[in-house]
């Protein structure tokens, strides 16, 4: 079976080819983060109109790069949200309008999901069940998984997103968007030393997060420096703020595996690309006999393998799941607890 993957919920348009015999077929991917970098943040207009632009030459180079015709597709996947309305209508409206002129059922696939199931597209997938760290721009959550659809929420932020915080406390530094990578290499050379930022929630009784604060703490500290910062002192702060976030990330991760009793952690979402939390969760997972999984990098931001993967792993546990009904809906807002099979 073949599976046809579109994803454009944010800032990235992916397309990809997933064959439940041979694995990955093909994937392209286009990054607006040049464009957006200009206004410091995704313009959600900007972003739906590039997708119209980027959508149809990404189709015609996965199929190259595949080599088979457009009718050797048996399905068609693409996100349905959460996401952009705009950027996602792109999406939904290409796969819809691909498949009604190809005649192939469509499916819509939450983009949480994608994420999730991306460390099995590895060599060496993790086995269900297990607990998974989602950590991306809009949402961090600790998730069981005991299979597909089957999702059980153990704790998530209550307020900004890890990613978020990434991103707002580069835009502080001066760093640009998106911040996470910047902020990330910065600390590298930074003083661990310099700066002790508060990591919220680290001692709370359940598996929730913090991180506007992490972010006002940074704030305060560039405030209170009145001179400009030096190079060496975005440096510092950048290593006082990804130890910090690395810390409740890695100690909410450990408390979610020894609540399940489970053995095996999944790291998905943009963050996951981090070297420091990998660095961090690696370790203290060396020490408990903990294994962690991650996708592989090009795999942890967005993407559309992670939906035409998803898609497959869908349609295999439920053959009906996808349909002939092109009047697509979009859901912007949609808590993956409520996915089923
Ligand atoms: O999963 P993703 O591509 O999009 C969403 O679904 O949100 O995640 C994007 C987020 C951004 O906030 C970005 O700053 C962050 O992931 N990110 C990183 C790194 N690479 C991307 N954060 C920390 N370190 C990185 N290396
Ligand atoms: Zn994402």
């Amino acid at each position: 079976m073949i599976i046809l993957g579109v994803e454009s919920s944010c800032d990235e348009t992916g397309i990809a080819l997933y064959d439940t015999q041979r694995g990955l077929l093909a994937h392209a991917l286009h990054s607006q983060v040049a464009m957006h970098e200009a206004y410091g943040g995704v313009v959600p207009e900007l972003a739906s109109r590039d997708h119209i632009r980027r959508a149809i030459p990404l189709l015609e180079q996965v199929f190259a790069e595949a080599a088979i015709e457009r009718g050797a597709v048996d399905a068609i996947a693409y996100t349905q949200g959460p996401g952009l309305a705009g950027a996602l209508l792109v999406g939904a409206s290409v796969a819809c309008g691909l498949a009604l002129a190809l005649d192939r059922p469509v499916l819509g696939i939450h983009h949480l999901e994608g994420h999730l199931l991306s460390p099995l597209l590895a060599a060496d997938p993790p086995a269900f069940p297990f607990v998974a760290l989602l950590v991306s721009g809009g949402h961090t959550q600790l998730m069981r998984v005991d299979g597909v659809g089957q999702y059980t929420l153990l704790g998530e932020t209550v307020d900004d997103a890890a990613g978020e915080a990434f991103d707002k406390s580069a835009k502080l530094l001066g760093l640009g968007y998106p911040g996470g990578p910047a902020i990330s290499r910065l600390a590298e050379f930074g003083d661990p030393m310099a700066y002790q930022l508060p990591r919220p929630m680290l001692h709370s009784k359940n598996l929730d997060f913090s991180f506007s604060g992490l972010k006002t703490a940074v704030l305060t500290v560039v405030k209170k420096k009145t001179t400009n910062l030096c190079e060496q002192d975005k440096a510092d702060i950048a290593r006082g703020f990804v130890d910090a976030v690395v810390d409740v990330l890695v100690a909410k991760c450990m408390t979610a595996l020894k609540q399940t009793g489970l053995k095996r952690l999944v790291v998905a979402g943009g963050v996951g690309a981090n070297l420091q939390l990998r660095a961090g969760l690696d370790a203290a997972a060396r020490k408990r006999r903990f294994r962690v999984f991650y996708p592989a990098l090009e795999f942890c931001t967005d993407n559309g393998a992670m939906i035409a993967f998803a898609g497959a792993l869908r349609l295999q546990a439920q053959p009906d799941a996808a349909t002939r009904n092109y009047a697509f809906t979009v859901r912007p807002r949609w808590p993956l607890d409520e996915l089923r099979i």
